[in-house]
Parts: C-alpha cells; structure tokens; sequence
C-alpha cells in the first residue's frame, strides 16, 4: 500500500522520529540519499502562492536526484474543471510523487485516493504538516528531545497552522496550548484527534482562551498570520481580536527562561510578532524555514521507501 502524508499524524509516533532521524541525517550530509535518481520526477502543484515550499521542494526534490516539475494549478487542466481523480492517474504514471498546497483537505485526500504515489500536504485549509516536520526538528536540534516540552500557538486556533501544532505536538509527545480568541478556536473533531494520540504518546493538549496562561513557562512559543491565504476579505475583523495573542517580548517575558520562538512566515511584524521577538536572540524562525529542506527531503525517502515495502509480494 502506497503511504500519503496528508495531515501530521499520517505518521505513527515512532514513525515521526525515523522522519526527523532522518532530516538530521540529510542536514548533515546533504546527498547522504538519492531515492530519486535517474532522475525521477515529482509533480508540486500550487493552488496558492508559496516562498518556502515551492524552494524547499525544488531543491529538495534535486539534491535527492530528482527533478521537480512545479506546476501552478491554475494553468493546468485542473483549473479548467478536470477531475482531481484524473490527474492523478495521470501523474502518477510518470512522476514518483505528488506534493501538492491546495484549499479543502477533501481535494488533497481525492487525489491521494486516486494515486498509486504518495500524495504528500504542502498546505491546505485544515493542515500545513511539512511545516511542522521541520518545526519539530528545529525544536529537538535546540532542545536536545521533544516530549515532555510545552508548546504554546498563539493566535488563530482554526488555521492549518494550530490544528498541525495539535496533532504533531501531540505526536511527539509534547504539551501543547492554542491560545486564540472566541471565535478562533480549533475544530472540535482535530482537537479530539490531538486529545487521544497525546493520551498515547503522554503529552497533552489545551485550548487556553487567556494568553497570559497559555505563554507562561511555555518552552516554545509560536504564532502565525492572523489573515491566511484565502481569508483576505477578513483582514479587517482580524485585527482586534487577535492583539493580546501577540507574540511581543512581554509575552516572552513570562515564557520559560530559555525559550525559543517559531514563526512559520511569512511574518508581518507589528501584529502577530513584535520585531524585537522575530529578529531577536529567542528567535529560531531562519533555522525553521532552513529546515524545511532537510524535512521534507527526509519524508519524501521515507515515503518512498515505505511504500515500496509495502509493495512487494508477501512471502509464501
Ligand atoms: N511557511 C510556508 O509554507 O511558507 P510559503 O507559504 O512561502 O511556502
Ligand atoms: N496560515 C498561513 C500559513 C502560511 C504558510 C496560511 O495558510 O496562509
């Protein structure tokens, strides 16, 4: 069976660490892996607009043999109507995967379903896992582990950003706190999801409505855009709200002594981050968005890898 990574806890907990194993490994050594030589091609398709994922993958997609062949939905048939389903079966016959940042989860699990090649997440309305593959790397390589730690997201509780901070902290084992306004607060169904692997793995999840609680001795503190990709119309209704959930250094001030701030950018200081947060000395934001290479390159083996396991004939 082919093996998608369509939302963070598509890996099993052990699994996660073999990923993350992994992306230390290719940090290290850069062309340690080369699953796609020949070169192989993976399809990354955009329905939105990208800085670091469409790079990240690019170069990733590379260095690992491979070429990318970065399309934008818009101009391809699919912005014309084809079915997803039919796309895949097209890609999926000339490309050993299939990375894709779209809007409805629905569409990204139709293509998978459809796919005989991993289908992995680059973004969607519901979840952004790759971001938190190299989040959590970022994390383990200053903090030394991950469980055990407290994880404060502060800002939209109902983005991609929080519901993947839920269930891939919970994954790791971690405590972690979305802080948001009434209004924001994470979808019922992934907040339970997120409850019942953390009861797995002993960490923890909360959605905390007091900013000042959620920030206090948190480990790391992290935040987004108030306004994602989409929500433009909303710009205004998203300002007032969200103010107290700032990650300023006053918020830092209350954190735990030595902790760190991820941010998964693009950032707009003055709202959701103060500037002296961003670019100061708690700041892990450029080492996180580096890691967005050695992440992904490290699924990509992985999932090619586990699924051409669980390709081969079983034994007699
Ligand atoms: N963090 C992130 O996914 O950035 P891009 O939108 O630039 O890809
Ligand atoms: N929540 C943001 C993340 C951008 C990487 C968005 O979806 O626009």
């Amino acid at each position: 069976m082919v093996r998608h990574f369509l939302a963070d806890d598509d890996l099993a907990p052990d699994e996660l660490t073999e990923v993350l194993d992994l992306a230390d490994e290719l940090k290290a050594d850069r062309f340690a892996h080369r699953p796609l030589d020949g070169p192989r091609a993976v399809a990354v398709i955009f329905d939105k607009h990208s800085t670091r994922t469409r790079v990240s993958f690019s170069v990733g997609i590379a260095e690992l043999g491979g070429y990318p062949l970065v399309i934008d939905a818009q101009t391809s048939q699919m912005g014309r109507g084809e079915p997803i389903e039919d796309t895949a079966r097209v890609l999926d016959r000339q490309c050993a995967a299939i990375v894709w940042r779209t809007f409805d989860q629905g569409r990204l699990e139709a293509m998978a379903s459809a796919s005989s090649v991993p289908v992995v997440n680059a973004l969607t309305d519901l979840y952004h896992p790759c971001q938190l593959l190299a989040d959590l790397q970022t994390v383990r390589e200053r903090m030394g582990a991950l469980a055990g730690l407290t994880l404060t997201y502060a800002g939209d509780g109902a983005n991609n950003m929080a519901h993947s901070y839920l269930l891939a902290g919970a994954n790791a084992g971690m405590h972690v706190r979305v802080a948001s306004p009434e209004g924001y607060a994470p979808d019922a169904e992934v907040l339970a999801k997120a409850a019942a692997l953390a009861e797995r793995t002993g960490g923890s999840v909360a959605h905390v409505v007091d900013p000042v609680d959620a920030f206090t001795g948190a480990d790391v503190l992290a935040t987004d855009t108030w306004v994602s990709m989409g929500q433009e119309g909303e710009a205004a209704d998203r300002e007032a709200p969200f103010v107290p959930y700032a990650l300023t250094s006053k918020a830092l001030g209350v954190a735990a002594r030595e902790a760190i701030v991820l941010h998964c950018l693009p950032a707009y200081r003055g709202k959701e981050i103060a500037a002296e947060v961003i670019d100061g000395p708690a700041s892990a934001v450029w080492d996180e968005a580096e890691n967005r290479l050695h992440a992904q390159k490290a699924l990509l083996t992985w999932l090619l890898q586990a699924s051409a396991q669980q390709t081969l004939p079983s034994g007699p």
